[in-house]
């Protein structure tokens, strides 16, 4: 695969050469795309693996001992190897291909939550959880009396890692599900202080990395956590697939989540055997194309390098911060140490809905209302909603540039 085009440092000029979709206009001007925290847009390296292996390597995994399948199997699987190494995962085992991020939650919360997890029980989620962070538990707790509880988020947007402690207490705590950074706030959570609170209480940890995996280079051993989800399209990959890395000793002890072909040893009329992991939890066909075009992206995005592309991230924050924090009218949310490029705000007068139309009027896509986190807004009383901008590593200042003063202009407009 050819690799990003890259000049010395981060020459973020050549990356956007990479990504078709940016040299478009919309409305008459430059398109300014700030949502990709919702879903990132895909380089060309990418797109054409993906064509690639239609065109040439394709059918369907583990099923056919004739060539095409099995270049495809090795393809398959060569992705969840990029996967482990991405993750630093200590065996490729450890990774399960799911449909999204919120389908590998939603494998937790049956697997481990029915399967393993007691009532009596609880699990710990915090108040700025994404939608798919939280819904799966609360469907666990109605379904099985497992305790619910939130952790509280402070003033600043941080985890209250006191609440937490005090969550964790009563040693009743199963399991802690929180956000690696949060969608809305942009707060990247001290992963491994939670992880070693959370065990030292007798609690496992899942981590719901859909944003943190893309801003932050994420090594699941030294965090030490027990269970991991990130999504490929918000990393420059492609829609249809999501990642699960699960320690072995937690899937050796959890029931499967669906059942199908593929995650089977043995079937007979009156029973079936379960294939070992991960395959125990990869029932039916699973998102071959899609692993290629993940591994592909993965291959992208460390070709760059995460280091470099959180130094990036850094000098636009901070310049973001600058130019927004200026804005007369503008609320912004959340204002942790350590922060990632996703910004909401509420501008005076003006409903988040109406403020993006308008900023579309200027070629500028962010994603406005609640973001797929409600009770976080209603914690902060903006139950009608913010505009969020959320960068990718194609993102420059002078998009950020272009938000402030579209965001003044819009400031006139409402008042
Ligand atoms: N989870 C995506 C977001 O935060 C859709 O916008």
């Amino acid at each position: 695969m050819d690799g990003p085009i890259l000049s010395a440092g981060f020459d973020v000029a050549r990356i956007r050469q990479d990504f078709p979709i940016l040299s478009q206009t919309v409305r008459g001007k430059p398109l300014v795309f700030l949502d990709s925290g919702a879903s990132a847009q895909k380089p060309r390296q990418m797109i054409e693996a993906m064509v690639r292996c239609m065109e040439t390597a394709y059918a369907n995994v583990h099923r056919g001992a004739y060539h095409l399948s099995e270049q495809a199997t090795e393809a398959y699987e060569a992705a969840r190897a990029a996967v482990a190494r991405f993750l630093n995962a200590a065996d490729p085992r450890e990774i399960i291909f799911t449909g999204s991020s919120t389908m590998a939650i939603n494998l937790v919360a049956h697997s481990y939550g029915r399967g393993v997890l007691r009532p009596g029980q609880a699990v710990v989620v915090s108040e700025m959880e994404h939608h798919a962070n939280l819904v799966p538990w609360q469907m666990l707790r109605d379904d099985t009396g497992i305790e619910l509880r939130f952790c509280r988020v402070t003033d600043a947007g941080e985890l209250d890692l006191e609440d937490l402690a005090a969550k964790l207490a009563d040693g009743k705590v199963g399991l802690v599900a929180v956000t690696h950074m949060s969608n809305v706030l942009g707060t990247v959570t001290p992963a491994q202080r939670i992880t070693a609170m959370a065990h030292a209480a007798g609690a496992k940890v899942l981590l719901d990395g859909s944003q943190a995996a893309v801003h932050r280079q994420v090594d699941v051993q030294a965090i030490g956590a027990d269970f991991y989800a990130f999504t490929g399209h918000k990393l420059y990959g492609p829609t249809g697939i999501g990642v699960l890395w699960a320690r072995l000793e937690h899937q050796e002890r959890m029931p499967p989540f669906m059942g199908g072909g593929d995650m089977i040893s043995l079937v007979t009329q009156e029973r079936s055997e379960w294939a070992p992991p991960p395959a125990k939890f990869e029932a039916g066909t699973p998102p071959i194309i899609e692993a290629v075009g993940l591994h592909a992206a993965i291959d992208y995005v460390t070709a760059i390098g995460m280091p470099a592309l959180e130094a990036h991230e850094r000098q636009l924050v901070d310049h973001a911060m600058r130019r927004l924090s200026d804005i007369e009218g503008l609320t912004l949310l959340g204002r942790a140490q350590d922060r990632g490029g996703v910004f909401a705000f509420a501008l005076d007068n003006a409903h988040p809905h109406d403020l993006s139309t308008l900023l579309d009027r200027a070629g500028i896509a962010v994603r406005a209302g609640r973001h797929c986190a409600e009770p976080l807004h209603a914690r902060f009383g903006l139950e009608a909603g913010t505009c969020r901008a959320s960068f990718g590593l194609y993102t420059t200042e002078q998009e950020v540039d272009y938000l402030a003063d579209a965001l003044t202009k819009a400031r006139e407009f409402f008042t």
